[in-house]
């Protein structure tokens, strides 16, 4: 009889032969900037998730240094480009080893919500966005990002960023692209915090069919060959199999996977998350974007 209970006696023993183990290091945070000053507010229908002012973000970054946490992800939520680039200067000032990634589109500074540039028709413009995106990337990149990422799924535009970013003195700044990013009915609780649901449609026509595998490969190969140093998958959970077979099939780049606002939602307990972001780094994510990250390392479940 081959005994599998052995290696499962206590807890100790699980430990030391667990072959997948979260770490701090293993997640970026996100946080949601908002215009004002001692802002701190809890956004409904999201469990542990504020909106911040930039001088809340820098105290709560102290706590979030402190448990581990190096990489975060950043929204700013204003129609003005100002807001992100003050937080920026800010956040690399006071913690310069954080790596600081921002959300690249257009769907928060536009009125409509879409990712893109939107016609009278109402038709979303793919080749006049990519301009509007790079402008942006560049913004946040002399502000002082590290990693801009852009999450509008246009055609092109990571090699129109790359080209933007090294054409000005910003070769260094890295790209994590929102490679596979589906038309997901997972982004609710974030479109909220965000302001960022679109008034009319939906993003059909340039997020990726969740019914579809191999072309979220195809996004992946295109995004690596137009210079993206970080490729992301988009929903997480829900789409386990497309991590897993991106990671097999590009085994040398960085593949981050997003646990997305509704997913996060839908759970009941950290238990679970810790469980389901296991699975996500199982299946082969080398960083996980998380809302519960935090509370992860609090709770003592990583
Ligand atoms: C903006 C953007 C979205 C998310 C991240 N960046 C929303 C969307 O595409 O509609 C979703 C994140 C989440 O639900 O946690 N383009």
């Amino acid at each position: 009889m081959k005994r599998f209970r052995h290696l499962r006696k206590d807890q100790k023993t699980r430990d030391a032969v667990a072959e997948t183990k979260l770490f701090a290091k293993d997640f970026i945070y996100p946080y949601f900037i908002v215009e004002g000053k001692n802002i701190k507010n809890k956004i409904k229908n999201f469990k542990n998730v504020y909106h911040f002012s930039i001088d809340t973000v820098i105290d709560d970054l102290q706590k979030t240094k402190e448990l581990g946490i190096t990489k975060i992800l950043l929204f700013g939520i204003s129609k003005k480009y100002e807001l992100i680039e003050e937080a920026i200067k800010k956040i690399k000032n006071k913690f310069p080893k954080i790596c600081i990634i921002t959300d690249v589109c257009l769907c928060t500074y536009l009125e409509h919500g879409h990712c893109g540039v939107v016609n009278k028709k109402g038709e979303i413009l793919n080749d006049e966005t990519l301009p509007k995106l790079a402008e942006i990337a560049l913004r946040h990149a002399r502000a002082g990002a590290d990693i801009v990422a852009p999450s509008d799924m246009m055609d092109g535009r990571v090699e129109y960023i790359r080209n933007k970013l090294n054409k000005n003195n910003s070769k260094k700044v890295k790209i994590m692209s929102y490679a596979a990013k589906y038309a997901s009915h997972f982004y609710g609780p974030f479109r909220n915090a965000a302001k960022s649901a679109p008034v009319f449609g939906d993003r059909k026509t340039y997020q990726m069919d969740f019914r579809n595998t191999d072309q979220a490969l195809d996004e992946i190969k295109t995004d690596i060959n137009e210079g993206a140093d970080i490729v992301m998958v988009k929903p997480a959970h829900t789409y386990l199999d497309i991590v897993y077979r991106a990671k097999h099939k590009f085994p040398k780049i960085k593949i981050a996977a997003y646990h997305v606002s509704g997913e996060y939602v839908s759970l009941e307990n950290y238990e679970q998350l810790v469980e389901v972001t296991t699975a996500i780094k199982r299946a082969g994510a080398d960083w996980i974007i998380s809302y519960g990250a935090k509370e992860l390392i609090k709770n003592e479940l990583i």
